[in-house]
């Protein structure tokens, strides 16, 4: 049999990324350029301006993973791009590039679910058992997913209202730490013996989740002390953690209800808050003897493509090919 390759494309928000994968597990490239710089001046993701940007690294991100792979575009078996859901803009980008590809080259084209990607990027260090139950937490989403089988996906509960990524954010935003708030609030907590603040319980019908409420708690607080001088650095850290262990808490003790009830094998994790230091420790904890965990590496918390190409590599073995005439989404339900 003759080797595969497929090249995914990734620009839904503020990284713009392409990837070979080969036989659907090796990468043998994957770049990663991210806006991240000139979005921290204005404290988050400017949807305009990610669209120009990825208009000007697009060419040199696809020109870089072909030579990292030293493969050629005639020699891809398919291409993956996320078509959904994120910023219309930066979606449009990458699904041109595509586009363009598969129609120059005449190679099918797979419209990949951004969540696919972050669900599957866990393949990239154990193997799928099922039935599952996938946390997918990052900046715009909060799902708890449950798969019995691959590209099988029930949503049994979401964030009703706000995700846990953004309301992290917006809390580091009022202690004044530096967007992406989560990041800098898991590099000032992280490895430290914080005594967390009392929050309110959340009661949420389900395994649906909300993080507003606590969110905009908090933030109307910190303002408060900041107007009062009393925002001192050691409150600063103590309401980062509280904010932090209350969401992920939170999430937890859903996730694991529902691991129960639906019986599942194993708990996988995706999305940008996975990177989450707490997060990953306390899942790993309370999974002990109960629950196989897989978590994904490191690298592959961010929106990157191979993990894109890895999703679209199994939609493309199921048949699951586009026509050129797919439109991106800003937004669309997993699964539907
Ligand atoms: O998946 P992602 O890169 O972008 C999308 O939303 O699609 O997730 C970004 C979110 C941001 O809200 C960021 O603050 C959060 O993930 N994040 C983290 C960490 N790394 C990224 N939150 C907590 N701890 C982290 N280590």
């Amino acid at each position: 049999m003759s080797d595969e390759y497929v090249l995914g494309i990734e620009s839904s928000c503020d990284e713009t990324s392409a990837a070979i994968l080969k036989n659907g597990s090796e990468i043998l490239s994957n770049i990663v350029s991210t806006q991240i710089a000139t979005h921290v001046l204005y404290g988050g993701v400017m949807p305009e301006i990610a669209s120009r940007l990825h208009l000007e690294n697009i060419g040199y991100v696809l020109d870089q993973c072909f030579q990292k792979a030293g493969i050629k575009p005639e020699e891809l078996s398919a291409v993956a791009v996320t078509g959904k859901p994120g910023l219309i803009g930066a979606l449009h980008v990458g699904v041109l590039s595509a586009k363009t590809i598969a129609a120059f080259y005449d190679k099918p084209i797979i419209d990949v679910h951004h969540l696919a990607g972050h669900i599957y990027a866990n393949e990239f260090c154990g193997e799928f058992k099922f039935p599952l139950l996938a946390v997918v937490v990052s900046g715009g989403n909060s799902e708890l997913v449950l798969m019995k089988k691959h590209l099988d996906f029930e949503i049994v509960g979401e964030t009703l209202d706000d995700a846990i990524g953004e309301s992290l954010d917006k809390v580091a935003r009022a202690l004044g730490l530096p967007y992406p708030g989560g990041v800098a609030i898991d590099k000032l907590t992280k490895d430290q013996q914080i005594v967390p603040l009392r929050l309110p319980h959340v009661h949420v019908k389900g395994y649906n989740l909300s993080y507003s409420g606590i969110k905009s708690a908090l933030v109307r607080e910190i303002n408060e002390k900041k107007d009062q001088g009393l925002l001192t650095p050691e409150l600063v850290k103590q309401y980062a953690f509280s904010v932090e262990k209350a969401f992920v808490d939170q999430l937890l003790d859903k996730a694991f209800k529902a691991a129960e009830e639906y019986n599942v094998r194993q708990i996988v994790m995706g999305g940008g808050v996975s990177a989450n230091s707490y997060l990953r420790k306390e899942i790993t904890s309370r999974g002990e003897g109960k629950f196989e965990i897989l978590i994904p590496p490191l690298w592959c918390t961010t929106d990157n493509a191979a993990m894109i190409a890895k999703a679209g590599y199994r939609m493309w073995k199921e048949g699951m090919v586009s026509t050129l005439s797919f439109a991106p989404e800003a937004s669309a339900e997993l699964g539907r």
